[in-house]
């Protein structure tokens, strides 16, 4: 096996960390090579503020992201960078439109992401581990104030790094029997599906106490209305674990917060001269 077939094949996401920074060269190397990565049309529409003072670090856990994020040497703070484009465009005379695109926004997301996994990647190849942390997007406005981010520079993700305390534990995923389809989608059975869910994430482990189940069906109420609130108050009766998914999308994910997170995102994103994302562009249906 090659060394980048090793990296690939053994990484997992890293949420302890040694108290040891990571030397500039090394740091600004992987950064070197994430810049190197595909970028539709070439255009680079990405910031990264790199985090290294404490007090910034902890200002994520301030605000209840998780709190290993201060305890990380390096966090890197990927934006999608639509002012620094604007800015040479108008320069130029040239017309800009990049901000109100939805097309445009669809490949910018893509970029930055690309960009991250590169770095990602890279810094494995030193040696350092990082875990992306998706949350912040609950607190974009509050990043952009306190990063110091104009209008059109959004926060996607951030990457927190430092070399692992502990050994890798290498996560579950998915068989490439369901998720590659030869030449044409593939409609698979429920009971495959199961089958391959199950192999990921094996026998559920927790409890369904009366507490969860009371919280379960709150959810369902919300999202599907008190006809299914019946049928899963119903399913609940006989299981005594919390299934896989039902753990994602009842307790974790909560779906009544997922789905009602919508309008405050997509403001935020008109905020910023995202126009597309205005909600009386698209009245509901
Ligand atoms: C877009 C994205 C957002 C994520 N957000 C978080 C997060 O907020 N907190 C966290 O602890 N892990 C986060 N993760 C890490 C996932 O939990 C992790 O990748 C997953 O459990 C699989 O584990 P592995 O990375 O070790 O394979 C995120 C991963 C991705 C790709």
């Amino acid at each position: 096996m090659n060394e980048t077939m090793n990296i690939l094949l053994n990484r997992c996401s890293v949420r302890s960390f040694k108290d040891e920074q990571i030397n500039e060269d090394i740091i600004n190397s992987f950064i070197e090579a994430g810049l190197k990565a595909a970028s539709g049309g070439n255009l680079q529409p990405l910031s990264i503020i790199k985090i290294t003072d404490e007090k910034n670090s902890k200002w994520f856990v301030d605000q209840g992201l998780q709190g290993f994020i201060s305890k990380a040497p390096l966090n890197l703070l990927f934006c999608l960078d639509f002012n620094r484009l604007k800015k040479w465009a108008e320069y130029h005379n040239a017309p800009f439109v990049m901000d109100k695109s939805l097309r445009h926004f669809w490949i910018s997301f893509q970029d930055v992401i690309i960009a991250a996994q590169s770095i990602e990647t890279a810094a494995n190849s030193y040696g350092v581990g990082s875990v992306y942390i998706g949350t912040t997007v609950d607190m974009i406005v509050e990043i952009q104030e306190k990063f110091n981010l104009p209008k059109g520079v959004i926060p996607i993700v951030l990457l927190t790094m430092g070399y692992p305390k502990n050994e890798c534990k290498i996560a579950n995923k998915l068989s490439k029997d369901i998720v590659v389809h030869n030449e044409s989608y593939q409609e698979h059975t429920i009971e495959f599906i199961n089958e391959e869910y199950f192999k990921k994430y094996g026998e559920p482990q927790q409890d369904l106490t009366d507490k969860l189940k009371t919280q379960i069906i709150k959810v369902v109420n919300e999202v599907d209305g008190p006809i299914k609130q019946k049928q899963v108050e119903e399913y609940l009766s006989k299981e005594s674990k919390v299934s896989t998914p039902m753990r994602y999308f009842g307790l974790h994910y909560v779906a009544n917060y997922m789905a009602k997170d919508n309008t405050g995102l997509l403001k935020t994103l008109d905020d910023n001269g995202l126009i597309w994302a205005s909600l009386q562009n698209h009245p509901k249906k």
